[in-house]
């Protein structure tokens, strides 16, 4: 590990309307070194690389970006790349419906002594750099056809393309499988072996322990403490810089023991694969969901969870097939709107895409599933939106500045909120969560969880679909583990390991054969 300070960011101010975003923050990173940075939802974390990257450029901030020595004054990020600092934003930043190499050069293609586009040169470029991640994959290959995981070594790709010097990593893993995090690992490992810095964004403690050689804190807008050693400093040391204070616990228990009561029967619930005939997404699972419990799902990413809710949420219509019964009741639905109807609310885990109108503000997408019972003639009774949006921001301890702030001005954990808001307005009697806690941070996660807990002794039913082992463990009364669109195994709370529910979520199914 280098001793050497490459990157020092001194006393940095950042404002938006009505929020301080950064509060002469004080940042630096050796050279050869992964420097982890730590915060909660809104902290300033993504503010502070975007400073960095020239997303924010000078001078809409206050404050000094020292680079190797010199001070530096972007006006853009293409000058931030230029000086070598390459960044993967939260968001994908790439464009689906170019190919592999088109992406990587974007802007800066190649040119030959005609001026046009050196077509073979840049894909002949575009193979090395991504040779050196391990990527055997043809540059002309259209972007759209990558898995999410693939599209984002396309994005490091593009960083790599330039001589970059410090790489910096917003969030990288939320939606990668655990097989693209290992590849992403060694990659990250690589790249520091060659004397890249590395700064990485992660609520996940877990890789941070794995992956950082130092970590440092931003609370509110401000750094808290000095930058410590990974071995010097436990997780609890770091989560209580964090949060102020100490969580005692993680997983909250109960309140109280609930009756039981089975509310909703699925039974052989199928979804075709629609892009390949006579394949399936989620093939003939049943199973039941009570009152007074937490119903887990887990599996690995890609086995057919999110179908599966999904087909309960109406949203494939007549395409998915499968009985429902609730409160003992045969019922149909074939779209999101009769769910909703019959008291079932789904919580997705793609916020951008299906969860939220950012474009719209905050009290507008929390009572829009209400929409209908506070609209008056068509128009919207906003006092009515307010006092909805309120008890949620309030209940969920959303940071906002206002009511009216639109969506996509709050940071990636806060919108998460909002959309958990939004669906708790509609008073569910089935509440299910696909990936509740993806992006929000431990004091966060912990406000989820209670929430979770008070839902059930409310007498919700709530279903949730993780991918983090302890969650699931540590929320669920009873597990549901898929593998490839199957219904694997179900668990007790009491018999379901850590180890048991990988072994059934990564065992080789023989179609047909007999599970269980
Ligand atoms: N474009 C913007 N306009 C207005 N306010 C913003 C904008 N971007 C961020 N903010 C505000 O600045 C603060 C810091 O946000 P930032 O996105 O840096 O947080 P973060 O630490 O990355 O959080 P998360 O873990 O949720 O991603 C928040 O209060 C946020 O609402
Ligand atoms: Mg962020």
């Amino acid at each position: 590990m280098g001793e050497e300070v490459i990157l020092e960011m001194k006393d940095i101010v950042k404002d938006f309307p009505g929020v301080r975003a950064l509060d002469h923050v004080n940042f630096r990173v050796k050279k050869g070194t992964v420097l982890a940075l730590c915060g909660e939802n809104g902290a300033g974390k993504s503010t502070l690389v975007k400073v960095l990257s020239g997303v924010w450029p000078y001078p809409t901030y206050e404050g000094k970006i020292i680079l190797d020595g010199e001070e530096e004054q972007f006006s853009n990020t293409r000058e931030a790349e230029d000086a070598g600092i390459g960044i993967i934003h939260q968001e994908l930043n790439l464009i689906p419906e170019l190919t592999v190499a088109e992406n990587i050069y974007l802007d800066r293609q190649p040119t030959n002594k005609f001026g046009t586009i050196a077509w073979e040169k840049m894909y002949a470029d575009a193979k090395e750099v991504l040779q050196r991640l391990n990527m055997e994959i043809d540059p002309q290959t259209p972007l759209k056809t990558l898995t999410v995981g693939k599209q984002q070594m396309v994005e490091i790709a593009k960083a790599l393309s330039h001589q970059t010097r410090i790489m910096v990593f917003d969030e990288p893993t939320s939606a990668l499988t655990n097989t693209e995090v290992k590849e992403l690992f060694r990659v990250i490992r690589e790249l520091r072996a060659s004397g890249v810095s590395i700064i990485y964004i992660s609520h996940k403690m877990d890789e941070i322990k794995e992956i950082a050689d130092e970590v440092t804190v931003l609370r509110d807008g401000a750094s808290i403490g000095d930058v410590a050693a990974i071995a010097d400093i436990t997780l609890d040391q770091i989560i209580s810089r964090m949060v102020g204070r100490k969580l005692e616990d993680m997983f909250p228990d109960r309140i109280e023991e609930m009756s039981r009561k089975k509310t909703l029967e699925v039974k052989n619930i199928t979804v075709d694969d629609p892009k390949v005939s006579g394949k399936y997404l989620v093939k003939d699972v049943s199973f039941s969901a009570y009152t007074g419990e937490i119903l887990g799902i887990a599996g690995l990413m890609g086995a057919g969870r999110t179908e599966l809710v999904n087909a309960i949420f109406g949203v494939y219509g007549k395409k998915s097939i499968g009985e429902l019964i609730l409160n003992g009741e045969k019922i149909t639905i074939n779209s999101p709107k009769e769910a909703i109807s019959r008291g079932i609310a789904l919580v997705t885990e793609d916020r951008k895409e299906l969860g939220l109108l950012l474009e719209q503000d905050l009290a507008f997408n929390i009572s829009l599933p209400l929409l209908d019972d506070i609209s008056k003639k068509g128009i919207v009774d906003q006092i009515e939106e307010h006092k909805i949006a309120e008890k949620y921001v309030e209940e969920l301890n959303v940071k906002t500045p206002s009511l009216e702030v639109y969506i996509n001005k709050l940071s990636g954990g806060n919108q998460q909120k909002v959309v958990i808001g939004k669906w708790l307005a509609t008073k569910p009697k089935v509440l299910i969560l696909d990936e509740p806690t993806r992006g929000i941070d431990v004091g966060a996660k912990v406000e989820v969880y209670r929430l979770m807990n008070k839902l059930v002794a409310q007498g919700v039913t709530v279903i949730m679909i993780s991918s983090e082992l302890p969650e699931i463990l540590g929320m669920s009364d009873r597990i549901l583990v898929m593998n490839e669109g199957l219904l694997a195994a179900e668990l007790s709370k009491e018999e379901a390991t850590g180890e048991l529910i990988m072994e059934y979520a990564t065992r080789h199914i023989k179609k047909g054969a007999e599970i269980n």
